[in-house]
């Protein structure tokens, strides 16, 4: 039997932070050489709130950077450009055909941006899902590495798929394969330096709330030092009444790659004023070997693109090959 295989991307809106690095890109990289990993820019969601085409270009360029700066190696993974494949978008609209908007309505994070659009609410915004069960349902993947925001997203995907082996498959003869979510317990959810109850987020209007991955040593050390936290003395996990407090002993534990019991012990009787600078060096080292390659890949534009353009043959020839299937199952021929 082959090797299991994985899908996931990340939007390219800028301000990659802790919690798409945490949550999801160096999941992808530990687990890259058990699985064949297809890994892309999602750059057809990122115009579904206005946006800039002047840096839809380049925070796409970036992103692959980044993604390679984290450790994807091309011997394992396959870095693609969403927008490169238009199977994608095809496909999205014959699930569109099959989904009723109810389910549409109801996704939370839907709910969310569009209160943040208020009159400027576009169809996409609704269709957002429907795009991101075709980027995976394309690829045939067993499992989907995300954060814990994308959780119903990918029970979406599920029921999509169910409804089109429904209609248009046999029992023993599926169209589409259900993938699985990978979340990961820690780190799933990366919570705001400035208020430890909301999600660490690239849309935060604050750039106090978060740490980006490509943020200099100063800013870290300013971010962490203006933090929100607590006047409890001594630090723990899972206090609810307490939660900036676990939020920045979950990063200190992820980024020193401590247990959770080592840390437990280490921190326990510390105040902020001992915390914050360990919290503040764990992090700047653990950033400098992805700060570092970033600066040398981009300095390679030519491999970057060469990067693109492999990923794009290598993804196109599985996506046009579900697409075809999909088709084929829906009464599509095309007999010339
Ligand atoms: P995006 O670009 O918002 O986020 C990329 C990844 O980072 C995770 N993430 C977090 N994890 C922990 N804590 C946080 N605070 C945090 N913020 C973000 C997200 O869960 C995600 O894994 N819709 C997706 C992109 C996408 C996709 C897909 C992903 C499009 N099609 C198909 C997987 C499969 C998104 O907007 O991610």
């Amino acid at each position: 039997m082959g090797k299991q295989r994985v899908l996931s991307g990340v939007q390219p809106t800028g301000n990659y932070h802790l919690g798409n690095y945490l949550g999801a890109i160096r999941n992808w990289v530990e687990g890259q050489s058990q699985y064949e990993n297809f890994l892309f820019v999602a750059d057809l969601h990122a115009i579904t709130v206005p946006h800039d085409p002047a840096k839809l270009a380049e925070n796409t360029y970036t992103l692959v950077a980044l993604y390679l700066a984290c450790g994807l190696d091309l011997e394992y993974s396959t870095i693609f450009v969403q927008s490169h494949i238009p199977a994608h978008s095809e496909l999205t609209w014959l699930f569109n055909c099959i989904t009723p908007l109810n389910w549409l309505e109801r996704m939370i994070q839907f709910k969310e941006k569009a209160v943040k659009q208020g009159e400027n609410v576009n169809v996409g915004l609704l269709d957002y899902p429907v795009l991101m069960a075709a980027d995976i349902l394309l690829y045939d993947p067993d499992k989907v590495p995300v954060g814990e925001d994308q959780k119903q997203h990918l029970e979406l995907t599920r029921d999509i798929a169910i409804r089109l082996n429904d209609q248009f498959g046999t029992p023993d003869k599926p169209v589409l394969k259900l993938p699985e979510p990978l979340i990961r317990k820690e780190g799933a959810r990366v919570m705001s330096l400035t208020d430890g109850t909301r999600k660490m987020s690239k849309s935060d209007p604050s750039e106090l709330s978060r740490i980006n991955l490509l943020d200099s040593p100063e800013d870290i050390q300013k971010k962490i030092k203006r933090c929100k936290t607590d006047v409890t003395k001594g630090l723990w996990f899972d206090d609810p009444e307490r939660p900036e407090c676990n939020n920045l002993l979950t990063l200190y534990m992820l980024l020193s790659l401590k247990t959770k019991e080592a840390v437990a012990a280490e921190c326990k009787d510390m105040g902020w004023g001992q915390f914050k600078p360990l919290l503040t060096e764990t992090t700047i080292e653990a950033l400098k070997p992805i700060q570092q390659k970033y600066q040398a890949v981009m300095e390679d534009k030519g491999y970057v693109e060469s990067v693109m353009r492999q990923g794009r043959e290598k993804a196109e020839a599985i996506a046009s090959s579900t697409l075809l299937k999909v088709k084929t199952a829906m009464g599509y021929s095309m007999p010339f």
